[in-house]
């Protein structure tokens, strides 16, 4: 795992759209993972400014969304169909047929499930997977106790997640139960893993993400396992970490032809 701490979420988000960017000039027809949430919105913000001024061509690229809530329509304000053409789709020059993002009213989920599966391994994997981090640790939508061996499914969300997501929702007896992630194994098969995380909600998560044990408990922690995750990271988000200045110090001294 590599640890880049940034003074606040512009700093981290400029640079997140700084390796989203190389990762497409080098592939263009890169196959990204997308992750939805209030963290993303910068990054999202960034991408669309670099795409602007011809920095960054998405026309080739396909999309793989985490997940989505079961109940919603891709129309309903609060879906994550929604939250992806507001904030990001409408202003790249995406292929519309390259966006794939878990159907909320699948009839059949479970079959769902299983072609998303098979459509991210027809597309050749994903090369690049951007993530948030929930306050309990989980990613896409793998709560606590989810395997840490899991592919995409349908699961229940927890109090606290249903809780933390409530400010998307006007309506909040509207906000679902239940949704369709894709699963930690899932996440895991990514070639390069890019995690955003901000503020000093997340920072007992944090903690127990990058220096607690590999736990279940924490669906986060399995990303110690994986070989090509960076992981940046405010200042505030970064306050309980017991190593943070040897992070800083790795970062400050990383090798000129490894720097981003
Ligand atoms: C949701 C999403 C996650 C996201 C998390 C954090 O649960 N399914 O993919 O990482 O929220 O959200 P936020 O960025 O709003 O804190």
């Amino acid at each position: 795992m590599e640890i880049i701490i940034t003074e606040d979420k512009k700093a981290a988000s400029c640079l997140a759209a700084k390796i989203v960017s190389k990762q497409i000039e080098e592939k263009p027809d890169s196959v990204l993972g997308l992750a939805t949430g209030s963290t993303q919105l910068p990054l999202y913000k960034e991408l669309i400014k670099l795409h602007k001024e011809g920095m960054v061509d998405f026309r080739k690229i396909t999309t793989f969304n985490l997940d989505e809530y079961v109940g919603l329509s891709s129309e309903h304000p609060s879906s994550y169909h929604s939250y992806m053409w507001k904030n990001f789709f409408s202003f790249i020059n995406i292929k519309k047929h390259k966006i794939h993002i878990p159907n909320g009213l699948a009839p059949d989920i479970s079959d769902h499930c299983k072609q998303y599966e098979g459509n991210i391994r027809a597309s050749g994997g994903i090369d690049l997977q951007i993530l948030g981090l929930g306050s309990d640790g989980h990613i896409g939508f793998n709560e606590p106790s989810s395997s840490l061996s899991s592919r995409t499914r349908i699961k229940t969300l927890t109090e606290k997640t249903i809780k933390d997501n409530a400010p998307l929702f006007k309506n909040k007896n509207e906000i679902p139960r239940h949704v369709i992630t894709m699963g930690v194994g899932t996440i895991m098969d990514s070639k390069k893993c890019l995690m955003l995380v901000f503020g000093e909600k997340k920072a007992e998560a944090v903690k127990q993400m990058i220096e607690g044990p590999i736990s279940s408990s924490i669906p986060a922690s399995i990303l110690q396992m994986h070989n090509n995750t960076i992981v940046i990271i405010d200042k505030d988000a970064s306050s309980l970490l017991g190593r943070r200045d040897y992070y800083k110090w790795v970062y400050r001294n990383k090798p000129d032809w490894q720097k981003i």
